[in-house]
Protein backbone atom coordinates (compact mmCIF):
# COMPACT_ATOMS: atom_id res chain seq x y z
CA UNK A 1 0.00 0.00 0.00
CA UNK A 2 1.46 3.39 -1.36
CA UNK A 3 0.22 5.43 1.46
CA UNK A 4 0.83 3.50 4.47
CA UNK A 5 4.66 3.15 2.99
CA UNK A 6 4.94 6.58 2.72
CA UNK A 7 3.34 7.18 6.03
CA UNK A 8 5.78 4.78 7.88
CA UNK A 9 8.64 6.52 6.44
CA UNK A 10 7.62 9.74 7.38
CA UNK A 11 6.93 8.81 10.93
CA UNK A 12 10.49 6.90 10.91
CA UNK A 13 11.52 10.42 10.33
CA UNK A 14 9.92 12.47 12.41
CA UNK A 15 10.74 9.79 15.81
CA UNK A 16 14.09 9.85 14.89
CA UNK A 17 14.06 13.82 14.97
CA UNK A 18 11.99 13.93 18.09
CA UNK A 19 13.96 11.36 20.15
CA UNK A 20 17.28 11.44 19.11
CA UNK A 21 19.59 9.32 21.47
CA UNK A 22 16.87 9.49 24.31
CA UNK A 23 15.29 6.51 25.46
CA UNK A 24 11.51 5.70 24.71
CA UNK A 25 8.80 3.46 27.29
CA UNK A 26 5.91 2.03 25.32
CA UNK A 27 3.14 1.11 27.48
CA UNK A 28 1.99 -2.28 25.47
CA UNK A 29 -1.76 -3.17 26.21
CA UNK A 30 -2.07 -6.53 23.88
CA UNK A 31 -3.78 -4.74 21.70
CA UNK A 32 -3.18 -3.52 18.36
CA UNK A 33 -2.72 0.54 18.92
CA UNK A 34 -0.02 0.10 21.16
CA UNK A 35 1.26 -2.89 19.19
CA UNK A 36 1.72 -0.66 15.84
CA UNK A 37 3.01 1.86 17.91
CA UNK A 38 5.84 -0.43 19.43
CA UNK A 39 7.08 -1.76 16.37
CA UNK A 40 7.06 1.39 14.29
CA UNK A 41 9.16 3.42 17.22
CA UNK A 42 11.34 0.29 16.98
CA UNK A 43 11.95 0.50 13.35
CA UNK A 44 12.70 4.07 14.38
CA UNK A 45 15.45 3.66 17.16
CA UNK A 46 16.10 -0.16 17.55
CA UNK A 47 16.53 -0.71 21.12
CA UNK A 48 16.15 2.76 22.68
CA UNK A 49 13.04 1.50 23.10
CA UNK A 50 11.76 -0.41 25.78
CA UNK A 51 8.46 -1.78 25.47
CA UNK A 52 6.32 -2.59 29.17
CA UNK A 53 3.51 -5.27 29.63
CA UNK A 54 1.38 -4.89 32.63
CA UNK A 55 -0.26 -8.16 32.46
CA UNK A 56 -3.88 -7.58 34.78
CA UNK A 57 -4.73 -10.67 34.83
CA UNK A 58 -8.16 -9.88 32.80
CA UNK A 59 -7.07 -10.74 29.64
CA UNK A 60 -8.27 -13.10 26.62
CA UNK A 61 -7.22 -16.70 27.17
CA UNK A 62 -3.72 -17.03 26.06
CA UNK A 63 -3.01 -13.41 25.12
CA UNK A 64 -0.62 -12.67 27.33
CA UNK A 65 1.57 -15.13 26.38
CA UNK A 66 0.94 -14.32 22.51
CA UNK A 67 2.26 -10.59 23.06
CA UNK A 68 5.09 -11.59 24.76
CA UNK A 69 6.21 -14.25 22.14
CA UNK A 70 5.48 -11.96 19.28
CA UNK A 71 7.63 -8.97 20.55
CA UNK A 72 10.62 -10.59 22.22
CA UNK A 73 10.92 -13.20 20.28
CA UNK A 74 9.73 -12.47 16.62
CA UNK A 75 10.45 -8.58 16.66
CA UNK A 76 13.46 -8.62 19.38
CA UNK A 77 12.21 -5.39 21.07
CA UNK A 78 13.15 -5.31 24.62
CA UNK A 79 10.14 -6.21 27.01
CA UNK A 80 9.19 -6.13 30.48
CA UNK A 81 6.86 -8.38 31.32
CA UNK A 82 4.80 -7.89 34.53
CA UNK A 83 2.49 -10.34 35.92
CA UNK A 84 0.89 -8.23 38.38
CA UNK A 85 -2.25 -10.48 38.31
CA UNK A 86 -2.29 -11.70 41.69
CA UNK A 87 -2.19 -7.73 42.81
CA UNK A 88 -5.12 -6.73 40.51
CA UNK A 89 -7.18 -9.91 41.34
CA UNK A 90 -6.53 -9.40 44.94
CA UNK A 91 -7.23 -6.10 45.07
CA UNK A 92 -10.86 -6.42 43.06
CA UNK A 93 -11.91 -9.05 45.98
CA UNK A 94 -15.38 -8.11 47.04
CA UNK A 95 -15.48 -4.97 44.12
CA UNK A 96 -18.72 -5.21 42.65
CA UNK A 97 -19.49 -1.50 41.12
CA UNK A 98 -18.36 -1.56 37.72
CA UNK A 99 -17.37 2.04 37.95
CA UNK A 100 -15.19 0.78 41.28
CA UNK A 101 -14.10 -1.61 39.12
CA UNK A 102 -12.78 0.29 36.77
CA UNK A 103 -11.60 2.72 39.04
CA UNK A 104 -8.92 0.10 40.92
CA UNK A 105 -8.21 -1.57 37.55
CA UNK A 106 -6.92 2.44 36.17
CA UNK A 107 -5.35 2.93 39.65
CA UNK A 108 -3.42 -0.17 40.25
CA UNK A 109 -2.25 -0.07 36.35
CA UNK A 110 -0.88 3.47 36.54
CA UNK A 111 1.29 2.28 40.06
CA UNK A 112 2.78 -0.51 38.13
CA UNK A 113 3.83 0.95 35.26
CA UNK A 114 5.10 3.55 36.69
CA UNK A 115 7.31 1.50 38.92
CA UNK A 116 8.08 -0.11 36.16
CA UNK A 117 9.02 2.45 33.99
CA UNK A 118 10.92 4.53 36.93
CA UNK A 119 13.29 1.18 36.55
CA UNK A 120 14.56 2.32 32.81
CA UNK A 121 17.43 5.14 33.46
CA UNK A 122 17.06 7.66 31.13
CA UNK A 123 14.05 7.37 30.29
CA UNK A 124 13.07 10.66 27.92
CA UNK A 125 9.81 9.76 26.21
CA UNK A 126 6.53 7.41 26.63
CA UNK A 127 4.90 6.52 23.59
CA UNK A 128 1.53 5.83 23.27
CA UNK A 129 -0.67 4.33 20.53
CA UNK A 130 -2.94 6.90 20.62
CA UNK A 131 -5.41 7.57 17.49
CA UNK A 132 -7.21 10.52 16.22
CA UNK A 133 -10.72 9.88 17.04
CA UNK A 134 -8.95 9.76 21.07
CA UNK A 135 -7.74 13.15 20.28
CA UNK A 136 -10.52 15.02 19.20
CA UNK A 137 -12.39 13.12 21.85
CA UNK A 138 -10.60 14.40 24.91
CA UNK A 139 -10.10 18.22 23.66
CA UNK A 140 -9.41 18.84 27.68
CA UNK A 141 -6.68 16.23 27.74
CA UNK A 142 -4.81 16.75 23.90
CA UNK A 143 -1.64 16.41 24.49
CA UNK A 144 -1.49 14.49 27.63
CA UNK A 145 -3.90 11.47 27.08
CA UNK A 146 -2.12 7.96 26.34
CA UNK A 147 -3.12 4.95 24.98
CA UNK A 148 -2.43 3.39 27.93
CA UNK A 149 -4.33 5.43 30.42
CA UNK A 150 -7.15 5.88 27.62
CA UNK A 151 -7.48 2.11 27.68
CA UNK A 152 -8.62 2.95 31.36
CA UNK A 153 -10.39 5.33 30.34
CA UNK A 154 -8.65 8.11 31.46
CA UNK A 155 -7.99 8.49 35.24
CA UNK A 156 -6.83 11.98 35.27
CA UNK A 157 -3.23 11.27 32.99
CA UNK A 158 0.09 10.56 34.37
CA UNK A 159 1.50 11.37 37.94
CA UNK A 160 3.42 14.46 38.18
CA UNK A 161 6.80 12.61 38.49
CA UNK A 162 6.80 10.46 35.45
CA UNK A 163 7.77 14.11 33.82
CA UNK A 164 7.89 11.81 30.50
CA UNK A 165 7.75 13.52 26.79
CA UNK A 166 4.65 11.87 24.59
CA UNK A 167 5.78 10.11 21.45
CA UNK A 168 2.54 9.61 19.62
CA UNK A 169 3.04 8.27 15.92
CA UNK A 170 -0.51 7.38 15.27
CA UNK A 171 -2.19 10.61 15.85
CA UNK A 172 -3.60 11.30 12.61
CA UNK A 173 -4.50 7.16 12.16
CA UNK A 174 -8.12 6.03 12.98
CA UNK A 175 -8.41 2.63 13.40
CA UNK A 176 -8.61 1.00 9.89
CA UNK A 177 -5.23 2.33 8.74
CA UNK A 178 -3.59 1.40 11.71
CA UNK A 179 -4.26 -1.46 10.88
CA UNK A 180 -2.96 -1.44 7.13
CA UNK A 181 -0.10 0.37 9.11
CA UNK A 182 0.31 -3.03 11.25
CA UNK A 183 0.13 -4.67 7.92
CA UNK A 184 2.64 -2.98 6.70
CA UNK A 185 4.68 -3.19 9.28
CA UNK A 186 5.11 -6.80 9.15
CA UNK A 187 2.19 -7.64 11.96
CA UNK A 188 0.35 -10.75 11.53
CA UNK A 189 -2.89 -9.85 9.84
CA UNK A 190 -4.81 -12.21 12.01
CA UNK A 191 -2.93 -9.73 14.93
CA UNK A 192 -4.01 -7.11 13.52
CA UNK A 193 -7.66 -7.48 12.81
CA UNK A 194 -7.91 -8.63 16.03
CA UNK A 195 -11.34 -7.30 17.94
CA UNK A 196 -10.99 -4.23 20.33
CA UNK A 197 -10.93 -5.19 23.71
CA UNK A 198 -11.31 -2.69 26.48
CA UNK A 199 -8.35 -2.10 29.30
CA UNK A 200 -10.20 -3.21 32.08
CA UNK A 201 -10.77 -6.21 30.07
CA UNK A 202 -12.85 -9.76 31.47
CA UNK A 203 -13.22 -7.79 34.76
CA UNK A 204 -16.65 -5.95 33.35
CA UNK A 205 -17.71 -8.43 31.24
CA UNK A 206 -18.09 -10.78 35.19
CA UNK A 207 -20.87 -8.72 36.57
CA UNK A 208 -20.28 -9.18 40.45
CA UNK A 209 -17.40 -10.11 42.38
CA UNK A 210 -14.48 -11.49 40.19
CA UNK A 211 -12.33 -14.03 41.24
CA UNK A 212 -9.72 -16.09 39.55
CA UNK A 213 -12.46 -19.08 38.43
CA UNK A 214 -14.82 -17.09 37.70
CA UNK A 215 -11.69 -15.40 34.62
CA UNK A 216 -10.63 -18.94 34.24
CA UNK A 217 -14.57 -19.83 33.00
CA UNK A 218 -14.88 -16.75 30.94
CA UNK A 219 -11.36 -16.85 29.04
CA UNK A 220 -12.51 -21.11 28.17
CA UNK A 221 -15.89 -19.84 26.83
CA UNK A 222 -14.87 -16.53 25.39
CA UNK A 223 -12.47 -18.58 23.17
CA UNK A 224 -13.96 -21.31 22.15
CA UNK A 225 -17.26 -18.69 20.86
CA UNK A 226 -14.05 -16.76 19.03
CA UNK A 227 -12.93 -20.22 17.35
CA UNK A 228 -16.47 -20.68 16.17
CA UNK A 229 -16.85 -17.79 14.74
CA UNK A 230 -13.67 -17.60 12.72
CA UNK A 231 -14.40 -21.21 11.72
CA UNK A 232 -17.50 -19.84 9.91
CA UNK A 233 -15.72 -17.09 8.41
CA UNK A 234 -17.45 -14.26 10.43
CA UNK A 235 -15.01 -13.01 12.67
CA UNK A 236 -14.01 -10.06 10.23
CA UNK A 237 -17.99 -8.88 9.96
CA UNK A 238 -18.16 -8.79 13.44
CA UNK A 239 -16.86 -5.35 15.54
CA UNK A 240 -16.11 -7.12 18.37
CA UNK A 241 -17.57 -10.58 20.05
CA UNK A 242 -17.13 -11.86 23.16
CA UNK A 243 -18.56 -13.42 26.17
CA UNK A 244 -20.05 -12.28 29.39
CA UNK A 245 -20.44 -14.55 32.67
CA UNK A 246 -23.53 -13.94 35.08
CA UNK A 247 -23.40 -13.88 38.13
CA UNK A 248 -26.82 -16.31 38.08
CA UNK A 249 -27.26 -19.87 38.21
CA UNK A 250 -29.79 -21.86 36.68
CA UNK A 251 -30.82 -25.24 37.01
CA UNK A 252 -29.56 -27.70 34.16
CA UNK A 253 -29.78 -31.56 33.46
CA UNK A 254 -26.40 -33.72 32.29
CA UNK A 255 -26.69 -37.44 32.13
CA UNK A 256 -29.42 -38.26 35.11
CA UNK A 257 -28.33 -35.75 37.44
CA UNK A 258 -29.57 -31.97 37.95
CA UNK A 259 -26.95 -29.31 37.67
CA UNK A 260 -26.80 -25.75 38.63
CA UNK A 261 -24.31 -23.19 37.20
CA UNK A 262 -23.71 -20.18 36.05
CA UNK A 263 -25.00 -18.50 32.59
CA UNK A 264 -22.75 -17.40 29.91
CA UNK A 265 -23.97 -14.59 27.66
CA UNK A 266 -22.74 -14.21 23.98
CA UNK A 267 -22.33 -10.94 22.46
CA UNK A 268 -21.61 -10.07 19.17
CA UNK A 269 -22.24 -6.53 17.01
CA UNK A 270 -21.24 -4.84 13.91
CA UNK A 271 -20.26 -0.91 14.23
CA UNK A 272 -17.98 1.35 12.61
CA UNK A 273 -16.30 3.21 15.37
CA UNK A 274 -17.68 1.62 18.43
CA UNK A 275 -20.19 5.17 19.04
CA UNK A 276 -23.34 2.90 17.61
CA UNK A 277 -23.60 -0.72 17.24
CA UNK A 278 -26.69 -3.14 16.12
CA UNK A 279 -26.20 -6.59 17.42
CA UNK A 280 -24.92 -8.94 15.27
CA UNK A 281 -27.76 -11.59 13.25
CA UNK A 282 -25.87 -15.02 13.28
CA UNK A 283 -27.08 -17.93 11.59
CA UNK A 284 -29.03 -20.02 14.09
CA UNK A 285 -26.40 -23.09 14.22
CA UNK A 286 -23.14 -21.46 14.81
CA UNK A 287 -25.08 -19.62 17.66
CA UNK A 288 -26.18 -23.28 18.58
CA UNK A 289 -22.73 -25.07 18.02
CA UNK A 290 -20.88 -22.28 19.73
CA UNK A 291 -23.93 -22.77 23.22
CA UNK A 292 -23.28 -27.08 22.85
CA UNK A 293 -19.66 -26.62 23.11
CA UNK A 294 -19.41 -24.11 25.53
CA UNK A 295 -21.94 -26.14 27.39
CA UNK A 296 -20.02 -29.56 26.87
CA UNK A 297 -16.34 -28.04 27.50
CA UNK A 298 -16.77 -25.61 30.22
CA UNK A 299 -17.39 -26.59 33.71
CA UNK A 300 -19.28 -24.20 35.28
CA UNK A 301 -21.27 -23.34 32.69
CA UNK A 302 -25.22 -24.74 32.14
CA UNK A 303 -26.82 -22.50 29.86
CA UNK A 304 -26.19 -19.98 27.09
CA UNK A 305 -28.34 -17.08 26.01
CA UNK A 306 -27.58 -14.30 23.30
CA UNK A 307 -27.93 -10.34 23.78
CA UNK A 308 -29.77 -8.87 20.94
CA UNK A 309 -29.48 -5.21 22.12
CA UNK A 310 -27.96 -2.57 20.41
CA UNK A 311 -26.09 0.47 20.95
CA UNK A 312 -28.14 3.08 22.47
CA UNK A 313 -29.74 2.29 23.85
CA UNK A 314 -27.56 -0.67 25.74
CA UNK A 315 -23.41 -0.28 25.40
CA UNK A 316 -21.48 -2.89 24.13
CA UNK A 317 -20.02 -3.96 27.30
CA UNK A 318 -22.00 -5.18 30.10
CA UNK A 319 -20.39 -2.61 33.16
P1 LIG B 1 -19.34 0.64 25.30
O1 LIG B 1 -19.46 -0.53 26.22
O2 LIG B 1 -19.17 1.94 26.03
O3 LIG B 1 -17.99 0.41 24.50
O4 LIG B 1 -20.45 0.69 24.29
C1 LIG B 1 -17.63 1.09 23.32
C2 LIG B 1 -16.29 0.56 22.90
O5 LIG B 1 -15.30 0.97 23.84
C3 LIG B 1 -14.70 -0.15 24.46
N1 LIG B 1 -14.52 0.17 25.88
C4 LIG B 1 -13.36 0.49 26.41
N2 LIG B 1 -12.16 0.59 25.83
N3 LIG B 1 -11.26 1.16 27.93
C5 LIG B 1 -11.11 0.91 26.60
O6 LIG B 1 -9.99 0.99 26.10
C6 LIG B 1 -12.45 1.09 28.56
O7 LIG B 1 -12.55 1.33 29.76
C7 LIG B 1 -13.55 0.73 27.76
N4 LIG B 1 -14.87 0.58 28.00
C8 LIG B 1 -15.44 0.20 26.84
C9 LIG B 1 -15.66 -1.30 24.23
O8 LIG B 1 -14.97 -2.55 24.29
C10 LIG B 1 -16.21 -0.96 22.88
O9 LIG B 1 -15.32 -1.34 21.84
Amino acid sequence: DWTMASYRQEQVAKIRAQVGDAKVICGLSGGVDSSVAAVLIHEAIGDQLTCVFVDTGLLRKDEATQVVTMFRDHYNIPLVHVDASDLFLGELEGVTDPETKRKTIGRLFIEVFDKESAKIEGAEFLAQGTLYPDVIESPSTSGGPSAVIKSHHNVGGLPDYMKLKLVEPLRELFKDEVRALGVELGLPPQFVGRHPFPGPGLAIRIPGEITRDKVAILQAADAIYLEEIRKAGLYDSIWQAFAVLLPVKTVGVMGDARTYESVLALRAVTSTDGMTADFFEFPWEVLGRCATRIINEVRGVNRVVYDVTSKPPGTIEWE
